[in-house]
């Protein structure tokens, strides 16, 4: 692929706006969770999203092959928890040690701080590079803030817990 192309493509999408979310799942009796830039809506009939999970990030090494993720809409207000999952890895820290939670459908953890959310289960995953994608269907969702979503622009600031 030619240099000036690789580098072009990356001016054109690398810079766009966009929410920001933190997904998390269960592994055995682990909690994991990261902030994902990389999420879109695939589908309205049947309702799909897809999610990507870097390779190198704790919550793909542990969760890779689990069935149901959490997808929370992360509050305008909710700068912390996108600096905690975004900026710190579980390979060094416990992030549900320093957030409120509860467990959810499929055990999946739910952030208290981000009500916006649903759990979706895991219609496939592809290789998609260096992420994989996973598409979900939700199996539950609730909504109960109006607020702005935290987004791309502000959490571009963030140091990765894991470079991309
Ligand atoms: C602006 C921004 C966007 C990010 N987008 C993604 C993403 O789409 N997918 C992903 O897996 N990690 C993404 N990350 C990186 C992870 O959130 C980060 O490396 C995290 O510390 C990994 O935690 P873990 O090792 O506990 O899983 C992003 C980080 C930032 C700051």
């Amino acid at each position: 692929m030619p240099a000036d192309t690789v580098a072009t493509f990356h001016a054109l999408v690398g810079n766009l706006e966009h929410p920001m979310f933190i997904v998390t799942a269960r592994a055995d009796d682990e909690r994991l969770g990261c902030l994902v830039g990389f999420a879109t809506q695939m589908s309205i009939d049947p309702p799909r999203f897809a999610v990507c999970l870097s390779h190198k990030n704790r919550t793909y090494r542990r969760a890779r092959d689990t069935t149901a993720l959490g997808v929370h809409l992360v509050p305008a207000h909710a700068g912390d928890l996108a600096e905690l999952f975004g900026g710190e890895t579980g390979d060094e820290v416990d992030k549900f040690a320093r957030c409120d939670w509860r467990e959810g459908p499929a055990g999946v953890p739910l952030l208290e701080g981000c009500p916006n959310r649903f759990v979706g289960r895991v219609v496939w995953r592809a290789d998609a590079g260096d992420h994989d994608a996973y598409l979900l269907e939700p199996i539950a969702a609730e909504k109960e803030s109006g607020e702005d979503e935290f987004t791309f622009h502000r959490a571009k600031v963030i140091d990765p817990g894991h470079e991309a």
